[in-house]
């Protein structure tokens, strides 16, 4: 398709010159071009709007005008006027050649651009709260991150995954009270995440209804700013405790991260210390109640950087890490992803950061926030016991994967790896479904299911495209010469693969990868109406290329996009 808006473009450039003397460049023109929603539009629009001013003509007389000069000709089938329109319809014929020639070309770098010129895009992403289990609302975070770590990808940036803990903060301070008072009563080695914040809900409890226990996990926390060994040393604990639990958890989702950091580092010290000093100079910093805070507007609280016990805040440590990231990374895009709890946070921390770094580090900040995860019986509450832990949910999801190929009768070599493979991708394919901001209802069942709009039948349909592809011996580098016309509903499968480009850009620049699974599940179905009423090993040697051609291109785009949202794409199943 690109190499047909490139020769619309050229033409219309000639044709605007020709009839109105308009010097447009020929990037600008291909700017604005558009592929109409409607099929009825025909593939290529082209809109006259911003030229009615200067030439005192209505866009429409204008789109007449112009199409007086154009001749449908080769690549083009049909130009109409539609309003202030120029609709292009391409020859089917050259559209699917086009395409497929460029898949099977390419191979699974089709859809990869360099636009983005290899510069850093930071996202951070999974960035758990130490001493905690990892539950459901952190699987949205690890998955949404990393597609969107994947797409910037294919887009051509380096993308830089930083996973930046929840390490430091005054809860610490009952974490380390609840372990001095019940460590005896758990068995640490054996479940160290549950008991820890089982201990930490009990100090908290405590300092609820005494203010002595409250005084006495400040004091443990002012202690860990201080340096105090002993404080020092059971944080150390519990942040080797956790992160070892975490590993596991990353390994099982193949979830890697390019740098772990975490506030900790950002606490008291010469990187926080600097912020205040760029505060200070600016003259933004003001005591408020004995903390010290920068006011934003009259409407809204203001951020709190230091509180009056000296103790650094969660924002004053985002600004450091903002600094930091600048520094170090010369970032073009520095992206956030938690849930839409923390909106006013980045909110505020954004607008204080321009105190603090260059205005074109301002630019690149992004939050990317989403809804929470919800069971189908009702609210995940710690309180209520209904709490899923991500590894009991893995389990579960893996497990049930393991029942269902057992009633397949599946017959694969390793069946425990096909079933985490099946479990895992049916978790992130659900996650990933719904629009990032929507709250996720949660179903297991539903998501495993082999039909429907599940991760489940999309890699079943992938293992389907290989095996035709084997039986039929398919080489992509060695395709006999063919002379077919596809008929309607291949034409259609074969424009979705055409999309495949302009996905990826348009889910990495809305932060959204929804908008790549909806795609992959449409292209499936595309797959699925053309495979159940077309035979592809065909009798007729024309046909049969043809239609290989075309599952060859099916195959590429549904691995393609499975793995860039982070789900594997087995051979058989
Ligand atoms: N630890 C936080 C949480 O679990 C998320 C951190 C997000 N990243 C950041 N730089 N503040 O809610």
């Amino acid at each position: 398709m690109e190499e047909i808006k490139i020769y619309v473009a050229q033409k219309l450039k000639e044709a605007l010159n020709e009839k109105y003397n308009l010097e447009l460049s020929y990037e600008e023109i291909f700017s604005m071009l558009e592929s109409p929603k409607d099929k009825a539009n025909g593939d290529i629009a082209f809109p006259c709007f911003r030229f009615a001013k200067d030439l005192h003509l209505s866009p429409n007389v204008i789109a007449l005008e112009i199409k007086e000069e154009l001749s449908a000709e080769d690549k083009i089938e049909k130009i109409q006027v539609i309003g202030a329109y120029i609709n292009f319809y391409v020859s089917s014929g050259k559209i699917t050649d086009d395409i497929l020639g460029k898949i099977i070309e390419k191979g699974q770098e089709y859809g990869s651009t360099n636009i983005g010129n290899m510069r850093n895009v930071l996202i951070d992403y999974s960035s758990p709260n130490i001493a905690k289990p990892f539950h459901l609302g952190h699987l949205r975070t690890t998955i949404i991150g990393r597609a969107l770590y994947n797409l910037y990808k294919e887009l051509g940036y380096t993308p830089v995954g930083i996973n930046y803990l929840g390490d430091w903060g005054r809860q610490f301070g009952l974490v380390i009270e609840g372990y001095k008072r019940f460590k005896d009563e758990y068995e640490l080695e054996k479940d160290p995440l549950h008991s820890l914040s089982d201990m930490y809900a009990r100090a908290n409890n405590l300092a609820k209804d005494d203010e002595k226990v409250m005084d006495l996990a400040r004091e443990n926390f002012k202690k860990l700013e201080e340096g105090d060994e002993e404080c020092l040393n059971l944080w150390k604990y519990f942040r080797d405790t956790s992160l070892k639990e975490y590993y596991r958890i990353y390994d099982l989702m193949g979830c890697k991260f390019d740098v772990y950091t975490g506030e900790s580092e950002f606490s008291v010290s010469e990187r926080t210390n600097e912020v205040i000093d760029m505060l200070n100079e600016k003259g933004v910093l003001t005591e408020s109640q004995g903390a010290k805070v920068v006011n934003l507007s009259e409407n809204e609280p203001p951020c709190i950087i230091i509180k009056s016990n000296e103790s650094t805040t969660y924002a004053l440590r985002d600004l450091a890490s903002i600094l930091w990231r600048a520094r170090n990374y010369d970032y073009v895009k520095s992206i956030y992803v938690t849930s839409y709890e923390q909106i006013h946070h980045f909110n505020q921390i954004f607008r204080v950061a321009k105190y603090v770094v260059d205005e074109k580090y301002i630019e690149g900040l992004v939050h990317v926030p989403y809804g929470m995860v919800r069971l189908k019986t009702g609210k995940m509450s710690t309180r209520e016991g209904t709490v899923i832990y991500l590894q009991d949910l893995i389990d579960d999801a893996i497990k049930k994967s393991m029942k269902i190929l057992e009633e397949k009768n599946t017959d694969v070599e390793d069946k425990e790896k096909l079933a985490k493979q099946i479990g895992i991708g049916a978790l992130v394919f659900n996650d990933l479904k719904h629009n990032k901001i929507k709250d996720v209802v949660f179903d297991l069942n539903e998501v495993l299911r082999f039909d429907g709009e599940t991760g489940p039948y999309v890699q079943y349909m992938y293992a389907r495209i290989s095996s035709i592809l084997k039986k039929a011996s398919f080489d992509k580098n060695n395709i006999k010469d063919s002379s077919y016309e596809y008929n309607d509903v291949e034409t259609e499968v074969i424009k979705l693969l055409g999309k495949l480009p302009n996905v990826i850009k348009e889910a990495a620049e809305n932060y959204e990868p929804s908008i790549l699974t909806r795609y992959i599940i449409d292209v499936a179905s595309a797959f699925s109406t053309f495979y159940n009423s077309n035979t592809v090993l065909s009798e007729d040697e024309n046909e049969k290329i043809a239609r290989l051609k075309l599952v060859y291109g099916a195959g590429v785009v549904i691995k393609k996009g499975l793995n860039i949202l982070g789900i594997e794409t087995p051979e058989k199943m």
